[in-house]
């Protein structure tokens, strides 16, 4: 039986992004999307976070986790 403590540790999500701030919070403005589709990391691994670089294939092999990003999609008109 592990302390309370350790056992939130064991469960972290983000292991290395913005440590130092208290909270992650990105904020991007619709308005400002340049292509027709954008990438957003969800799986923490990103080494381009908040934008999706593929890391989490790699996670998803190694842990067996289902993680993936979220894709904004621009109209065309
Ligand atoms: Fe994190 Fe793609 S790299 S969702």
């Amino acid at each position: 039986f592990l302390p309370k403590k350790k056992k939130q540790r064991d469960c972290l999500i983000n292991l290395k992004i913005q440590k130092e701030n208290p909270k992650v919070v990105n904020e991007i403005d619709i308005e400002d999307l340049r292509s027709t589709n954008v990438c957003y990391c969800r799986c923490w691994r990103s080494k381009t976070f908040p934008v999706c670089d593929k890391s989490h294939i790699k996670h998803n092999e190694l842990t067996g986790d289902n993680v993936g990003p979220l894709i904004l999609k621009k109209k065309t008109l």
